[in-house]
């Protein structure tokens, strides 16, 4: 079993459907009176975020707690990353109280990479920059296949910001591991050709309304304007007409195709309100899924098999 999880591509199909299994079985544990389960009682995972979170960050604080971990949550707004300190420094202060695993969210690329080098125990990626979210497309995988019954086959329309997406990152690495076929679609501002490369079979289409009737899951992509330093489309009515999805563009969908996205939402622009909320989208099912799937990611490299 792997120690750390930093990209997507650290995973391959047994691993990836070995965490879908046990996130399966971790889901019963919500079900029960007492949610908690003896796994991890003794072990400490230090939440340590640089970037605001509402979803993963609570996720992993239950998915620990969930498992009977001690959990210790580190924002870097009010601590002493505010009068400067370092990554390292940080590293070697939460290493000094024993973390057996951290949980990083950083605005940086590849910082969890970097910290791997100054802590011993397990790293789990909760998302750098606009690299990668591995967490997230593992407990989106896992919501097609409790929707949808498998991955394999599947074809995924993932729509809108890929540019600045570490989401569309992570879930087009480990789609394609798992033997789906994707589509990145939006402005060739925020899909630029060289994404034609993120995996051997990747394409990559600028026009939705083409792309959605062929589409099993359509994942709409959070418009990430603190990210943007220049203009990326001409206004937000046009990028909202040009690429939104709204109730006449779910139309077009199969009857079976599901509607994801990873949150937070800016509705009314990439997603009309009545679809995030209709029967088709599973976003809600997306965060309940994201415990179990952190539950499964904490088990395995922190308790679990070798
Ligand atoms: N999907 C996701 O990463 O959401 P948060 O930014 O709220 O964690």
């Amino acid at each position: 079993m792997i120690k750390h999880l930093l990209s997507a591509a650290d995973l391959d199909a047994p691993t990836a459907t070995l965490i879908h299994d046990i996130a399966a079985e971790m889901a019963t544990v919500a079900g029960r009176e007492v949610k908690k389960l003896p796994t991890l009682r003794g072990r400490t995972v230090v939440n340590l975020f640089y970037e605001d979170s509402t979803r993963t960050r609570t996720s992993f604080e239950v998915a620990a707690k969930r498992l009977s971990a001690d959990v210790v949550n580190f924002s870097a707004k009010g601590s002493s990353v505010e009068k400067g300190e370092s990554l390292k420094d940080t590293a070697w202060t939460l290493q000094a109280m024993g973390a057996d695993a951290v949980v990083i969210r950083h605005p940086a690329s590849g910082a969890p990479n970097r910290l791997v080098n100054w802590v011993h125990g397990s790293v789990l990626n909760a998302g750098d920059g606009t690299h990668e979210h591995p967490t997230q497309a593992l407990l989106d995988t896992y919501t097609m296949r409790s929707r949808l019954g498998t991955v394999a086959g599947l074809n995924v329309a993932i729509v809108g910001d890929v540019l600045h997406s570490r989401v569309a990152r992570s879930n087009a690495l480990l789609l394609h591991t798992l033997g789906a076929k994707v589509t990145l679609v939006g402005p060739p501002t925020l899909v630029p050709p060289v994404f034609e490369t993120l995996t051997p079979d990747v394409r990559v289409g600028y026009d939705i309304d083409a792309v959605l009737p062929e589409a099993d899951v359509v994942m709409m992509l959070r418009v990430q304007k603190e990210r943007m330093n220049a203009a990326f489309f001409p206004s937000w009515h046009e990028y909202s007409r040009r690429y939104g999805l709204d109730a006449a563009r779910v139309r077009r969908l199969p009857d079976h195709a599901i509607v994801m996205h990873p949150g937070p939402m800016n509705r009314g622009v990439e997603i009309a309100p009545d679809v995030a909320d209709s029967p088709r989208s599973t976003i809600v099912e997306q965060v309940a899924n994201g415990v179990s799937v952190r539950m499964a990611c904490l088990y395995l490299l922190l308790g679990g098999r070798s």
